[in-house]
């Protein structure tokens, strides 16, 4: 048993291994986007309208700052291609170079430009915080003690919230989530940046949202670059001359309002601040404690998979049609769609729906996050259960009816045991996939062992060592899963079984006793 298992892990740290040599070899190459002389490519996280946001008619990104990094890359001589990521992944993807720049309306502050380099600012902007309409008891930033509170991760706004004392804080993708969050009801407020909330509001007709207080904060956007970049310099001079030959201007009044204001050269934030380097004790508690809600969740999930999965393996062998015609329908869907949108059907969708109805529904993250786990793993499992009972010859039930079994006892002593060892492989497997599955609740502001990764890299910006950590305690829990079934199955075998038996029967009985 030793011996098999550590060739195991053997070879499962080879794997690793190879994996990061792999990453490091990759590093190795030179970064295309660099070469590529003529052409910028321009990172940015197209949910930020007015500044960014995806045209619905052509598909295109458009908005204020791809205006903008248009007319500088027309000015500086670069055609400019738009590349859309997460806005966390924003950052780390100019350290490692894959990126020219970005433009996200991106805040200028002092940690950052630890890590990347900022243009000179070219908007200003600030937090504000939304409510929704009939909401009294928030006026203030202090207001917001022990509230729970939405954020779009990464962002300014996330660092602000994090001020608040005995607050809950849901973390999202991107901002239009967070306000959903906040018309569904299943938080008290959004800290987000000022003009994305008005134009939310006013332009993009979210209904029933409105802003309480004064601005929290003073801040200003800037194009982020590579550190060391050589782009830093023909940027800022392209900025310049639109800021001076009214091009800027007319940019501006093309999604703004009004006459823009004016700009500083530098940022006033880069005159104070440090990064907050990776603190490996806290990275650890913080998986942990991210482990911990993802074993809870795959427990949950599995367990009402089972369930369920069983309810409806019976169901697809029973003898009405009607109900059989059910489970299918119920089975190809939840195996042919994409568990990510029956998250967000689920936990975005449903309680919308209701409230366009006129009842008021909004259900737990947790329990959202369980039932869209569940309904999908009891689909995998009905498969593979109905599959199992069907494996088993029918001679069996023939001779058991002859030693007078009624059906249910044929189930219980005949038929499912030998069933059951058969599905234990597929069942192991779909565990494991339920464990690496789970990291899509991270979408839906759960605090898992991905998210609390991504939270990490999100005010570190240290994404290699973060993810490989978050990796390896992914590995650690599928492989102990693994090896729990293994056991199983060895335990389960009859054969095995009774030949181990025969073992220890044929030891000699020890001396003297
Ligand atoms: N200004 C805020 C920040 O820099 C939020 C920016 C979010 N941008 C976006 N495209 N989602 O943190």
């Amino acid at each position: 048993m030793f011996r098999k298992l550590s060739s195991r892990w053997l070879k499962r740290i080879g794997a690793l291994w190879l994996g990061c040599l792999l990453v490091l070899a990759l590093g190795y190459f030179p970064s295309q986007a660099q070469d590529s002389a003529a052409v910028w490519e321009v990172g940015t996280e197209p949910t930020f309208p007015p500044f960014e946001m995806k045209d619905e008619a052509t598909g295109n990104v458009i908005g204020f700052d791809i205006d903008l990094i248009n007319a500088i890359g027309e000015a500086a001589g670069h055609p400019v291609k738009i590349i859309s990521l997460p806005f966390d992944g924003l950052i780390p993807s100019l350290q490692s170079k894959t990126l020219d720049a970005a433009i996200s309306g991106m805040t200028i502050t002092a940690e950052r430009a630890q890590t990347i380099d900022f243009s000179r600012p070219y908007f200003e902007a600030g937090l504000a915080i939304a409510v929704v309409e009939g909401n009294d008891s928030i006026q203030s930033f202090e207001d917001l003690k022990g509230k729970r509170i939405a954020v779009q991760i990464g962002t300014t706004g996330a660092e602000k919230a994090k001020e608040v004392e005995g607050a809950t804080i849901s973390t999202f993708d991107g901002a239009p989530l967070a306000l959903q969050e906040l018309l569904n009801g299943r938080v008290d407020a959004v800290v987000n940046d000022l003009p994305v909330t008005l134009y939310a509001i006013n332009e993009a007709n979210l209904k029933g949202i409105k802003i309480v207080g004064e601005l929290l904060t003073e801040e200003y956007y800037g194009i982020a670059l590579p550190k060391g970049s050589e782009n830093l310099a023909t940027i800022n001079a392209a900025l310049g001359e639109l800021i001076e030959n009214g091009t800027y201007a007319e940019i501006f009044g093309k999604w703004f309002a009004g006459e823009p204001p004016d700009l500083p050269e530098i940022a006033p934030a880069l005159s104070s601040g440090t990064a907050s380097g990776l603190d490996w004790g806290l990275l650890f508690r913080n998986l942990m404690r991210g482990a911990w809600v993802t074993i809870m969740l795959t427990f949950f999930s599995f367990l009402f998979g089972l369930i369920g999965g069983s309810l409806v393996a019976f169901a697809l062998i029973s003898p009405f049609k009607p109900l059989r015609w059910l489970c299918r329908v119920y089975v190809d869907f939840f195996r042919g769609t994409p568990m990510l949108v029956q998250l967000f059907m689920i936990y975005f969708g449903i309680p919308a729906l209701f409230q366009g109805l006129g009842f008021d529904v909004s259900f737990n993250r947790f329990f959202a996050a369980v039932l869209a786990l569940s309904l999908n793993v009891a689909a995998y499992l009905a498969e593979i259960l109905r599959g199992g009972i069907q494996s088993i010859d029918r001679g069996q039930w023939e001779a058991a009816e002859s030693l007078a079994m009624n059906p249910i006892e044929t189930m219980r002593y005949v038929v499912f045991p030998q069933a059951f060892r058969r599905i234990l492989p597929p069942l192991g497997n779909e565990f494991i996939t339920l464990i690496k599955d789970t990291s899509l609740a991270a979408v839906i502001g759960f605090e898992e062992l991905f998210r609390e990764g991504q939270l990490t890299v999100a005010t570190t910006y240290r994404a290699f060592e973060v993810y490989l950590a978050v990796a390896i305690v992914y590995l650690v829990m599928t492989s102990i899963a693994s090896m729990v079934f293994k056991r199983l199955e060895a335990y389960m075998d009859p054969i095995g079984r009774s030949e181990k038996q025969r073992k220890a029967a044929a030891k000699p009985a020890p001396l003297g006793a």
